[in-house]
């Protein structure tokens, strides 16, 4: 499996287009976010198992493929992880969920875990992390190595967004965790931001600023 997939379908690329402008509303962001992360997750879905199952049609008895096993579970990254587990959620709506809360403390620079809710049977589940914009990738590799803790069968993550500093911190942490993403862009700027991104995701999404 490729450790880095730039998912370029050109619905998605348009949609990324609409989300980065700056004039985009709170309501059209939190649509589009929707939108690109459901096309994401068809995306990144691609490999899971099916077995066949004999069913009856109204007309005839067939073999038919179904998903396998126990399926998936979304690990959303606070906050902003919310905002596109919506259309994930969309596309899977059996899906498992779970939430991981991280903060950075000023003077230690560690991070600090204030939520940690995840489904109990993960080593049964394939895990999708998600977080939009994976910047320094600092929050995120904190996540997933919190995370693996709890031993899931396996894990990919997915953003909207990724920075090349960003990629290159996660997978030094965690080289068996593939990054699926819709872009990666410039860089970082000095306050952390990608380049040219599309500002503050969490604030896009919730209209806190
Ligand atoms: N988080 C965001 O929401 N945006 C960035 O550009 C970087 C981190």
């Amino acid at each position: 499996m490729e450790m880095v997939t730039v998912i370029e379908h050109p619905l998605i690329q348009h949609k990324l287009t609409l989300m980065r402008m700056k004039e985009t509303s709170t309501a059209k962001f939190r649509m589009l976010a929707s939108e690109v992360s459901m096309l994401l997750t068809y995306e990144l879905t691609r490999d899971m198992p099916v077995t066949y199952e004999s069913i009856e049609t109204p007309l005839a008895v067939m073999t038919a493929p179904i998903l396998k096993g126990k399926k998936l579970a979304f690990i959303s990254i606070l906050r902003a992880g919310n905002g596109i587990l919506e259309g994930m959620l969309n596309l899977v709506p059996s899906a498992r969920v779970g939430h991981i809360g991280l903060y950075r403390d000023p003077k230690t620079l560690q991070a600090i875990e204030y939520y940690f809710k995840v489904p109990d049977d993960m080593e049964h589940r394939d895990a999708i992390v998600v977080d939009p914009m994976l910047a320094t990738g600092h929050s995120a590799a904190a996540a997933v190595t919190r995370f693996k803790s709890v031993n899931p069968k396996s894990i990919k993550f997915v953003c909207i967004i990724a920075a090349p500093e960003g990629i290159k911190y996660f997978h030094e942490l965690h080289p068996d965790v593939p990054i699926f993403t819709a872009a990666i862009d410039e860089g970082l700027n000095e306050k952390g931001y990608i380049i040219p991104g599309l500002g503050d995701a969490g604030d896009r999404l919730f209209g806190t600023r």
